[in-house]
């Protein structure tokens, strides 16, 4: 009876969303989060799947703020997809503490808590981030070949630099100390999924991730002088939920999966190749000189320690168990790009 019943947290969310929909397409029955069921504009995609799969989605209201509110929605759940978690730019964020550790660490708690009450659960799938691996980009080149991999967590940020990889790598560490808690043999198991920078088509037009947020800005030419040398490891959000449900059905997951291509790609390739495919004159191509970025460190609301450790620093990625493991294809970075830009465009009309 139990078999099939996933929960997921944050259903409303760009990466949730696909995650739900890939598990209703594989005949899954769904018990899906979201802050408010009253609020349309958010979950009007959540409404349009459970037309399309009658019987099949159930929404429930849970703040990852709110002890107990995830116990109700997870009964009769055997696995337990945890995506909830505010992922902000790190720019925009003004009060690191509130915005983002708090609900990131409160709301595993509150979720892994509801976890062991809950004796159906025996799989939880965390959604990490390379950011619980390194804070700046800088913090690769002290890896073993100078390589992202699993081997890591991130030791350098703190409320006060880099506070959403804080967020991250405090909520993972959490989730692991929890997990390691239970008594043997353990009834629930854990597997983190530490993606890059999601980017692809959205299902959610009212999504504020961090990464829709940063091409937004791009697409709406608000960058049209040029853009600064940074670096991102990335991957398209398809991929990243077709890895949730792989590590959920193969009982030989385990540990962390790196969900990223095994190179960085910097802002001004981004920016080049959605030049082209929107056609657009207001999207750069070209950098911004580093001394000018350097200047502008106050205007952007970036410090010098955070240009000094970012700016033009590049890396590998070892994202083998992705390939090796969960059978990962990685498609073009044009193709996530373009389908990014389409559904961009698509919101706007939804959202105007
Ligand atoms: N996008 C990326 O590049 C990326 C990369 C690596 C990891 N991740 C991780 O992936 C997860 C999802 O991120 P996303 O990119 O899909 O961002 P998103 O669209 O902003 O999704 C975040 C979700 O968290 C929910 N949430 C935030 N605060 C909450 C609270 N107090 N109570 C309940 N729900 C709350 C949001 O609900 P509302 O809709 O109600 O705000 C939303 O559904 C996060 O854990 C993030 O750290 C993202």
């Amino acid at each position: 009876m139990t078999r099939n019943v996933s929960l997921v947290t944050g259903a409303s969310g760009f990466i949730a969303s696909h995650v739900v929909q890939q598990l209703l397409e594989t005949g899954d029955q769904v018990h899906a989060t979201v802050r408010s069921t009253k609020n349309e504009k958010k979950i009007r995609h959540l409404l349009d799947m459970q037309e399309r799969w009658p019987d099949k989605l159930s929404l429930f209201e849970a703040d990852l703020l709110v002890a107990g509110s995830f116990e109700v929605p997870m009964k009769n759940c055997s696995v337990v997809y945890h995506i909830a978690s505010p992922f902000f730019i790190e720019n925009k964020i003004s009060d690191g503490q509130k915005e983002v550790v708090e609900p990131a660490l409160k709301g595993t708690e509150n979720v892994l808590d509801a976890v062991q009450k809950c004796e159906t659960v025996n799989l939880v799938v965390l959604t990490s981030s390379v950011a619980a691996i390194f804070g700046d980009n800088a913090d690769v080149l002290e890896m073993k070949n100078k390589t992202l991999s699993t081997e890591y967590f991130n030791t350098t940020s703190s409320v006060n630099h880099n506070s959403y990889p804080y967020s991250k790598v405090v909520a993972e560490k959490e989730a692991w100390k929890l997990y390691e808690a239970q008594p043997i043999p353990r009834r629930w198991k854990l597997v983190a999924i530490n993606p890059g920078l999601v980017l692809g088509p959205s299902l959610s037009p009212t999504s504020e991730s961090g990464s829709l947020s940063l091409l937004d800005q791009l697409l709406r030419g608000q960058l049209f002088l040029g853009v600064p040398d940074f670096w991102f490891a990335i991957v398209d959000v398809r991929e990243v939920a077709t890895a949730h449900i792989r590590v959920a059905r193969d009982p030989n997951s385990h540990g962390r999966y790196i969900l990223a291509d095994k190179k960085t790609y910097s802002f001004v390739e981004l920016a080049r190749i959605i030049r082209s495919i929107a056609q657009s004159i207001k999207i750069p191509r070209n950098k911004l000189p580093d001394a000018l970025v350097r200047m502008s460190g106050p205007v952007l609301g970036l410090s010098q320690k955070w240009l000094r450790l970012n700016l033009g620093i590049s890396f590998d990625i070892d994202n083998r168990p992705s390939l090796d493991q969960l059978h990962i294809v990685y498609r073009p970075l044009e193709e996530t790009l373009m389908d990014h830009y389409q559904s961009w465009k698509s919101a706007q009309t939804v959202l105007n």
